[in-house]
Order: C-alpha cells, then sequence, then structure tokens
C-alpha cells in the first residue's frame, strides 16, 4: 500500500476519499492551511467513511514528518508550483489538480523541480477517464476518424456570484489565472491536445459578462496544431435555463471531424456518429486521475496526464488571452 496525502481542503477532500476507498494506498495525512476547515474534513472523513488522516495545517511539516510515497495538491490554481517544488525537495511524487498552474512560467518552475528529484509529476484531468471521451481517443488512435481535421468544444456552464467571491482567488488573474476558459474549460482543452497535439497558432477574444470578476466568464478561441488540425472554442459560466435562473445546468459540446467520419458528443455521451463501436465505449482501466496516480507510482511509468501536455493546455489558454489584449495571433 503506498503512503498518500493532500494537500487543500476544497476539491481535495474527495481525492483524499477516493485515496482511501483505492487499494492501492492509504491516506495517511491531509493539509489545509485554515485549521477550521481541516478539523471539519477530518471530523467528517471518520464519520462518514472510516478514515482517519493525521492532519497538519503546514505542507512542509506534513511532508517532513509523514514519509509519503505520494501528495495530490489541490490548493488554489496559482499556488500549485510552490506546493510542487516543496514536494519535490522532499523526493515526493505528486499529482497536482488542473489545472498545472497559471502561467508557463511557473509550470516551467514544476518541471525543473521535478526532473531534477527525479519524481513524477501527474496532472488530475479526470474527464480523460469518462468512457466516452476514452472511446473517442481510441478511434482516433485506430483511424476510424480518418485524418483528424477538426475538433470543436463549447462548454456552457453556470456560476453564480457567490462561487467567486468564495475563497478569495476564483476569477483572479494571479491565483485563478482566468476565468470560464482557465477554470472550467480547462478540462476540454486538455481533451483537445489529447487528441489534437501541440497548439502553434491561437486567436483569442473574452470579457466579463455577468459576474463581477477580474477575468472573464466568456472567452473564445480559434486554434491551429502542429498536426493540422483546427478547433473553435467557447466556454463561459454564464448559461440558465428559463425557470432554472441561477441553477444552470452544465454541459459541453464536444464535435470530432476527420476525412472518415464524425463524432457529436454532449458531455460524454456520443449522440451522433457513423463510427461504429463508439456507440458502445469500453470502460477505462481506472476510474479517476487519482487511481492511475497511484498505479504510475506502483509500476514507475508516467501519469495519464504528464507534465509537457499540462503545458501545452495552459499554453493554448494563456494565448487565448493574450491575443485578445494585444488583437493579433499568437504564434507559440
Ligand atoms: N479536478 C476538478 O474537477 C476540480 C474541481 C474543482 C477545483 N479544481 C482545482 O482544485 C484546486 C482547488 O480548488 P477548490 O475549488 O478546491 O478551492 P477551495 O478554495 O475550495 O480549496 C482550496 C483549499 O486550499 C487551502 N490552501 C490554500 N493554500 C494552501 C497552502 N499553502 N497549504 C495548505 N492549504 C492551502 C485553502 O485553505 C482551501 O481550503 C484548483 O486548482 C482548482 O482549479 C479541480
Amino acid at each position: 500500500m503506498l503512503k498518500m496525502g493532500v494537500v487543500g481542503m476544497g476539491i481535495g477532500g474527495s481525492h483524499g476519499a477516493r485515496i482511501h476507498k483505492s487499494d492501492l494506498g492509504e491516506l495517511a495525512a491531509i493539509c489545509d492551511k485554515d485549521g477550521a476547515k481541516l478539523k471539519w474534513r477530518l471530523e467528517t472523513y471518520a464519520r462518514e467513511i472510516g478514515c482517519r488522516p493525521h492532519g497538519y495545517e503546514d505542507f512542509q511539516e506534513m511532508l517532513t514528518r509523514e514519509d509519503l510515497d505520494g501528495v495530490v495538491i489541490s490548493t488554489p490554481s496559482g499556488t500549485h508550483h510552490e506546493l510542487a517544488v516543496t514536494a519535490a525537495r522532499h523526493g515526493v511524487h505528486m499529482l497536482v489538480d488542473k489545472p498545472l498552474d497559471v502561467t508557463v512560467e511557473n509550470i516551467d518552475v514544476i518541471d525543473q523541480a521535478v526532473s531534477q528529484a527525479g519524481v513524477l509529476c501527474g496532472v488530475n484531468y479526470q474527464m480523460r477517464f469518462r468512457p466516452g471521451y476514452c472511446a473517442v481517443k481510441k478511434a482516433m488512435d485506430a483511424g476510424e476518424f480518418g485524418r483528424l481535421l477538426m475538433v470543436d468544444v463549447r462548454l456552457k456552464w453556470f456560476r453564480d456570484q457567490a462561487y467567486y467571491d468564495r475563497g478569495g482567488w476564483r476569477g483572479t488573474w494571479a491565483m485563478d489565472g482566468g476565468g470560464s476558459l482557465m477554470n472550467q474549460g480547462a478540462h476540454p482543452m486538455d481533451l483537445l491536445v489529447w487528441f489534437a497535439g501541440r497548439p502553434t497558432k491561437v486567436r483569442g477574444d473574452f470579457g466579463a459578462l455577468n459576474h463581477k470578476i477580474e477575468t472573464e466568464d466568456w472567452a473564445a478561441g480559434i486554434i491551429e496544431f502542429e498536426s493540422g488540425v483546427r478547433s473553435v472554442v467557447s466556454t463561459t459560466t454564464n448559461v440558465t435555463l428559463g425557470e432554472e435562473v441561477g441553477k444552470g445546468r452544465d454541459r459541453i459540446w464536444l464535435e470530432v471531424h476527420g476525412t472518415k467520419g464524425s463524432a457529436f458528443l454532449i458531455d460524454d455521451e456520443v449522440v451522433e456518429t457513423n463510427i461504429e463501436w463508439l456507440t458502445r465505449p469500453p470502460r477505462p482501466e481506472f476510474d479517476s486521475p487519482v487511481e492511475d496516480f497511484m498505479a504510475a507510482i506502483r509500476d514507475k511509468r508516467p501519469p495519464a496526464v504528464t507534465v509537457e501536455q499540462g503545458r501545452w493546455s495552459v499554453q493554448l489558454i494563456t494565448a487565448v488571452y493574450e491575443s485578445a489584449r494585444r488583437n493579433q495571433t499568437i504564434t507559440l
């Protein structure tokens, strides 16, 4: 059993529960600098899942006291590089929540630290483990789409103002690195780089249409990849539905087109395609990046999403913002 830790007890709380339920590792320790949140999480774990990890308010102290094999970093996005460097100095493998960080420069800091320490670093993009998206990727690799031409994405989600006001970091350039594209859109942008590879040219636009935030709640980009694939993407956190105003219904439309066929997906469900076996997606080997990460440590192999691919999606996203600011196409 691997000895695992998690830092950041927002969404990180659910990563800890996954570790506890898995037979690959035990949740040995958790950390949050907010003492009240840490206490609440420790009590909830004990009561709901019978899990009793050691609790720390200081990340450095957790790494010094516990002999961890791996840690999941789930703190605000712009802090990821600081915690990643600390984990690397302690020789601990890490799975970093999405996005890997909010700038390419910060990601280079992570890259250097993990390379020097010889530890694994994966990025927590769970959409890669959804059966529908896995099937699309397998079909691409098997040549079922022919030559890939276009992959288009529309992410239409809803987040209220209270969401952005909570925690004091969402919707800020420094810690969220953007808005609907960097935070929510990071997921489908990861699918894009998984499917189409390295982005090379980006044109973009963005704006804050209905939230009081520094960054954006609407963004759009036109992207060209080294592979020749073209993408049109848009993301927003403004979409509500009639009587459900304020509730929203989060949906992602993904459309994949090659010389031999197409697939139209709503979330990870294939709603139309001419590729027969896409309608019966195979089950992925792991349920989430957390299980994959533990298996990667055990098997001494790279995790599903590497630093290189984590960098590509952030490069693409920051280039959309940069293109809009400069009103010109950005070549990467
Ligand atoms: N994979 C997903 O689907 C998914 C979903 C939500 C959030 N996220 C990502 O997870 C990260 C956290 O998001 P969240 O929504 O949980 O935020 P959150 O604000 O709810 O929780 C972050 C926690 O980290 C703690 N923290 C901050 N700095 C710390 C430090 N130096 N040491 C210890 N604890 C520290 C805070 O006290 C807070 O409790 C972000 O990068 C976000 O993009 C991923």
